[in-house]
């Protein structure tokens, strides 16, 4: 027995992201991790289902999560040099990965710079493998330490072995089998900006990664929403991948990248042509300023949610005939 603390009809509103009205059967706070064990213990022996949270920036729950619920909060960051040279930065799983970034950022260390502003926990960077402005998170990771539920056995994964795609790794493929505790990112010796994403492109090559910091969080704040004022969940739909003679690759004008099997389609033009930019549906909407991001306007239920993504998936198969697949994962 460790001093855990579970309470009875928890609240979920306050821990993600969204600001949906959600409530779970149990729910609780784990800061070690003997914590997440016990709450494991918990749910077994009640025969519920167990779910972690990080900072609940990737997730829309249900509105009644009939299970156990454990928020992480792992604590803890330290920061060494190699006898290779390599800077190592680890992270417990519930440090705030906005927080990591500018703490690096702050004492001149490059890397992680262009990854400013993510919300949500380091715990769960690594699960969707975040990316944005022209890095992902799978060049950085050089471990990560996960507690495997199968068996309580604590493992240490390379990142070589984490399955890394766009958005998506080992921990996604395998949904509530590892507790993430704590990553290990390897932080280039020989650093240089990377400048490549458009709005980046206007700094010089001496920039710092203070500078690019600014500027990453200067065109997020342009574009995204702060949940903190709109609830939302970042991207809500993956960037759709179709193959090269599909007819909306051959689209004048359409963004597209290319990708290893096709062609990467950006899901916020379909949505923008689809009129889902500023749409909404009851309490629920797409961002007017940008289409792949869903908000809450306050009173977003998580019907409204599930709605208006019904919604948008039709109206983006039947004007373009792609079909989009939700990014934030289901709570519940
Ligand atoms: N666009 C529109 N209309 C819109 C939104 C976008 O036409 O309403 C166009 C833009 O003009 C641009 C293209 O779509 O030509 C791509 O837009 P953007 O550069 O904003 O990037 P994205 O593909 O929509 C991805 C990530 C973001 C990340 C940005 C920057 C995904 C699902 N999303 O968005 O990640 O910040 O690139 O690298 O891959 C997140 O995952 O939560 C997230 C915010």
């Amino acid at each position: 027995m460790t001093d855990l603390s579970l309470t009875e009809d928890f609240d979920l509103q306050p821990h993600h992201t969204f600001g949906l009205p959600s409530r779970a059967r149990w729910g609780g706070f784990l800061h070690r991790p003997e914590h997440i064990a016990e709450a494991l213990g918990f749910a077994q022996a009640r025969g519920l289902p167990f779910f972690l949270l990080g900072g609940g920036s990737n997730v829309v729950p249900l509105p009644f999560v009939d299970g156990v619920v454990g928020v992480l909060r792992l604590s803890g960051r330290s920061l060494a040099r190699g006898a290779d040279g390599v800077v190592r930065l680890t992270a417990a799983a519930g440090e705030s990965w906005p927080e990591l970034v500018a703490w690096t950022v702050g004492q001149g260390i490059g890397g992680l710079e262009n990854l400013s502003g993510i919300p949500g926990t380091v715990g769960a960077a690594p699960v969707q493998n975040i990316g944005a402005y022209g890095t992902e998170i799978a060049e950085l990771v050089d471990s990560v330490r996960v507690l495997d539920l199968t068996d309580l056995s604590q493992q240490v994964i390379a990142g070589a072995d984490c399955a890394f795609r766009y958005r998506q790794s080992r921990f996604k493929d395998e949904p509530g089998r590892y507790a993430i505790l704590s990553v290990t990112l390897a932080l280039p010796t020989d650093w240089a900006p990377n400048l490549g994403y458009r709005g980046l492109d206007t700094l010089p090559q001496t920039a710092t990664p203070a500078e690019v910091a600014e500027a990453v969080l200067a065109i997020r704040g342009s574009k995204l929403p702060d949940w903190r004022v709109l609830g939302n969940a970042g991207s809500f739909f993956h960037n759709p991948v179709v193959a090269a003679d599909h007819p909306a690759a051959q689209i004048e004008g359409a963004p597209r990248y290319p990708a290893p099997d096709g062609v990467k389609l950006s899901a916020g033009w379909l949505l923008e042509q689809a009129g889902m930019k500023g749409h909404r549906l009851g309490g629920a909407g797409f961002h007017a300023g940008h289409a792949l991001v869903m908000v809450n306007h306050g009173t977003a239920t998580c019907e409204d949610v599930a709605a208006l993504t019904a919604e948008a998936q039709a109206a983006v198969q039947a004007k373009f005939g792609v079909a989009l697949v939700r990014e934030p994962l289901t709570l519940g």
